[in-house]
């Protein structure tokens, strides 16, 4: 018998649906995209990506139904994202997924947000599995982890202040290219020069301390962290003076010299830390893994120490309800499934339940 999932994913502005088989196969990923409607106020409006939720998660989960080509009496288990994310968005797929598992009498599977970015990983490559190396690289976190179990992470660093995705969105506003920031700075970025500024790489230095695993829940910090708004600062402070001294610069440079610092920082943690724990495995998940420089450098520098780079297609980095499919499907698995008290956590940690 094939276990078919339905999974749910509206954690923030993208309303998606999947169905998923035997935790591997995507029979179908649709994703209702809000990017226009947040483009308007140059950022995701939480009270409107609820609604939009809201509107759109049923017709969104009926053509996952006629994609995957199955009907209600075929699912097994439906899978959704409980946190973390917008509340208020988060509520809207918590919702809908109790509704259909109690109606369907089907077993209710909530997911963690971030194990479903890394889960990505396992729909294209049949041969990745755990221990690895992964670097999750979201808009709104940056974690450095050991996968050492389908459900059990090391965290090994994560940043500081803001998340990768969120210096992109942030330097992109203030360079004019608007939001969504990462894809624009990434395609205007191959027109510019990455040395024209010299925008700091930020490593976290940490007297007596080479390593550092975190306890859970622990605010400790550690060698592996990251800090990205010391070079959101620094483009800020140049675009300033150069507003100041009327100096010219151009936007091309800014994205690419930017990107470079970014692309720098994450390729550097995560060989230090490869280096380190020996792995041989790395994979990166999260929509700031669709970052094309991000996705060349890398793999040069893998290629370099003989490790095997993993990273899923763009449309699999960014949200998407298939890679809840997967990590749901992982933990029915290991027995784990939620009650109908399941709410919405907004702040849910990493290795939380
Ligand atoms: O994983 P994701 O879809 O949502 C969160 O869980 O946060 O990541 C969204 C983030 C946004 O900050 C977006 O600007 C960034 O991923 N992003 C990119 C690219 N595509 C999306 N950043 C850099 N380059 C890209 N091509
Ligand atoms: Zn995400």
């Amino acid at each position: 018998m094939n276990d078919l999932i339905l999974a749910i994913e509206t954690s923030c502005d993208e309303t998606a649906a999947a169905v998923v088989k035997n935790g591997r196969e995507v029979l179908s990923n649709v994703i209702s995209s809000q990017i226009a409607l947040h483009t308007l106020y140059g950022g995701v409006v939480p009270e409107i990506a609820s609604r939009k939720h809201i509107e759109k998660i049923d017709p969104v989960i009926t053509m996952a139904l006629q994609e995957a080509g199955v009907t209600w009496d075929d699912l097994s288990a439906v899978g959704v994202t409980y946190g973390p994310g917008l509340v208020g968005a988060l509520l809207v797929g918590v919702a809908e997924a109790k509704a259909i598992a109690y109606a369907r009498k089907l077993p209710l599977i909530g997911v963690h947000h971030i194990e479903g970015h890394i889960a990505a990983n396992y729909i294209e490559h049949p041969d990745l599995e755990p221990p690895f190396l992964c670097e999750v690289i979201s808009g709104g976190h940056t974690h450095l982890v050991i996968v050492q179990d389908y459900d059990t992470f090391e965290i090994l660093g994560r940043t500081r202040d803001d998340a990768a995705g969120e210096a992109f969105d942030k330097v992109a506003r203030a360079i004019g290219l608007g939001y969504p920031g990462g894809p624009k700075i990434d395609q205007a970025a191959k027109q510019g020069d990455p040395e024209a500024m010299a925008f700091p790489r930020t490593h976290i230095v940490q007297a007596g301390r080479s390593t550092l695993t975190y306890a859970r829940g622990s605010q400790e910090t550690g060698p592996y962290d990251f800090s990205f708004s010391g070079l959101k600062s620094a483009v800020l402070n140049y675009l300033n003076k150069c507003r100041m001294t009327g100096e010219i610069w151009k936007q091309e440079d800014v994205a690419a010299s930017f990107q470079a610092a970014v692309v720098d920082t994450l390729v550097d943690n995560a060989m230090r830390a490869a280096e380190e724990r020996q792995a041989d495995k790395l994979a990166l998940a999260g929509g700031v893994a669709s970052n094309s420089a991000l996705r060349a450098a890398m793999q040069r520098a893998c290629e370099e120490r003989g490790m095997k780079l993993y990273i899923p297609s763009p449309i699999y980095c960014t949200d998407n309800a298939a890679m809840i499919g997967v990590a749901a499907w992982h933990e029915w698995k290991k027995g784990r499934t939620s009650g109908w008290d399941l709410n919405a956590v907004p702040n849910l940690k990493l290795g939380q339940r």
